[in-house]
């Protein structure tokens, strides 16, 4: 049982690792973007890295509540760009934010 969980596991990185390598041309870019520059501390479900969490705590790392739900995508897009307590400001360029966001957004639904 324990060795189907880990091949399981193993399966998933493999595959996520496909996913990051694609362009940011690709339909998919938002989940592309979102892998590379947000799920090390979102996790690639938006619940929040738990790795990460033990850092730097898990106060604001889950971004697919009712919480984060709630704000507008003005609100969420100027944290991103500027940053907002342990999270820094982002890299990509606004409209890789943009597309990083939507995804974020799908995963809440
Ligand atoms: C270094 C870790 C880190 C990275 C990388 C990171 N975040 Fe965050 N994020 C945080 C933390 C910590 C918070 C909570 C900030 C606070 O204290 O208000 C947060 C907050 C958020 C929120 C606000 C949630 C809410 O309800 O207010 C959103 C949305 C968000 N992040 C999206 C992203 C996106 C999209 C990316 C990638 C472009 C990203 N984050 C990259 C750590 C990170």
């Amino acid at each position: 049982m324990g060795q189907i969980i880990t091949l399981a596991i193993a399966g998933f990185f493999m595959w996520a690792g496909t996913i990051s390598t694609a362009s940011a041309a690709d339909a998919d870019s938002g989940k592309a973007l979102f892998e590379k520059s947000c799920a090390g501390c979102h996790g690639a479900d938006g619940k929040g890295n738990e790795k990460m969490a033990k850092l730097i705590g898990d106060k604001g790392l889950n971004i697919v509540g009712s919480e984060t739900k709630k704000k507008s995508d003005e609100q969420l897009l100027k944290l991103i760009a500027e940053g907002a307590g342990k999270m820094p400001a982002s890299k990509l360029s606004p409209a890789e934010q943009k597309q990083a966001l939507g995804y974020a957004r799908s995963l809440a639904k």
